[in-house]
């Protein structure tokens, strides 16, 4: 398996892929890979040639150092997970300053809004992190295809935002998000939660489901009061969002359409680590 930390040992190596004209695929990664990651590697692998799995925790989209921090770093393991799918599949695993030399700062973008909304109105600058760190990956490898987890659909319409704005010939993909048995999205972050609390945490998909039910006769009003209450109801967590949007500007529902399509975001503390999940609805 191929393990690359330059960029110019990355271009060495992906020159030859295009000189064979052969299809590739990129999975961009802060590493701690799950299943949900693997669903992603699974899927690109059976797209194209060749794939590259980055593996990078960009501290510029992360707003919180304590969050940063304590970000689990997990290489050795990582790169056996995804030798369980290939061990042809390429990690591109780049230090900090291989990737911002000694300034490390985020590019100011304009996403039309959706930047400003939800995960921006509560992480001030993060979409600007994941917009420089990804346009970085793009552009330096170079994908037909690029897949990214729905659990962060704001940050898979963002990126979809990123490619028209910056005219990158990448074709990005959003992937189902995947759930651990009891219904929680995968993610990080649950590595972090108790085995008690992880089964209850359980409550979130719990309660999107039922607002899935409840959209066909309730206002997003009455729906976002409900959820309020019923997280109230339990101590440990802390809702920190609930929100109603349409799919494609993320803007909140007013009056509902029949023309539109809506999703439910919900973000919640759950014994203070942060839990995002979301539900087509
Ligand atoms: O979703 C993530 O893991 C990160 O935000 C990403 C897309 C890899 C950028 O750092």
């Amino acid at each position: 398996m191929q393990i690359i930390e330059t960029k110019k040992e990355l271009k060495d190596t992906l020159s030859v892929n295009l000189l064979s004209s052969k299809t590739l695929g990129l999975i961009p990664t802060m590493g701690a890979l799950h299943k949900g990651h693997i669903s992603l590697i699974e899927r690109a692998n059976k797209e194209n040639d060749t794939v590259v799995v980055s593996i990078f925790v960009n501290p510029t989209q992360f707003n919180n150092h304590e969050d940063l921090e304590k970000y689990p770093k997990t290489l050795k393991n990582d790169i056996e997970l995804i030798k369980t799918v290939s061990d042809q599949i390429i990690v591109y695993s780049p230090s900090i300053k291989e990737i911002y030399d000694d300034n490390i700062t985020a590019e100011n973008y304009n996403f039309d809004g959706l930047e400003s909304v939800m995960e921006g109105e509560f992480r001030d600058g993060h979409f600007n992190g994941v917009g420089t760190i990804v346009e970085e990956l793009l552009t330096s490898v170079n994908p037909d295809k690029a897949y990214f987890g729905e659990k962060d659909f704001q940050q898979f319409q963002i990126i979809n935002k990123l490619v028209e704005l910056k005219k990158i010939p990448v074709e990005v993909i959003g992937c189902p998000i995947v759930r651990e048995e009891n219904g929680l999205a995968m993610s990080s972050r649950n590595e972090r939660l108790s085995t008690s609390t992880r089964k209850e945490a359980a409550l979130i998909y719990k309660i999107l489901q039922e607002v899935k039910i409840k959209f066909g006769t309730k206002s997003a009003l009455e729906i976002t009061e409900w959820v309020k209450s019923e997280f109230l109801k339990h101590e440990k967590f802390k809702l920190e969002y609930f929100q109603i949007a349409e799919t494609t500007t993320l803007q909140p529902v007013k009056i509902k359409s029949k023309n539109k399509k809506y999703r439910a975001f919900v973000a919640v503390f759950v014994d203070d680590i942060r839990l995002i999940d979301n539900i087509a609805l």
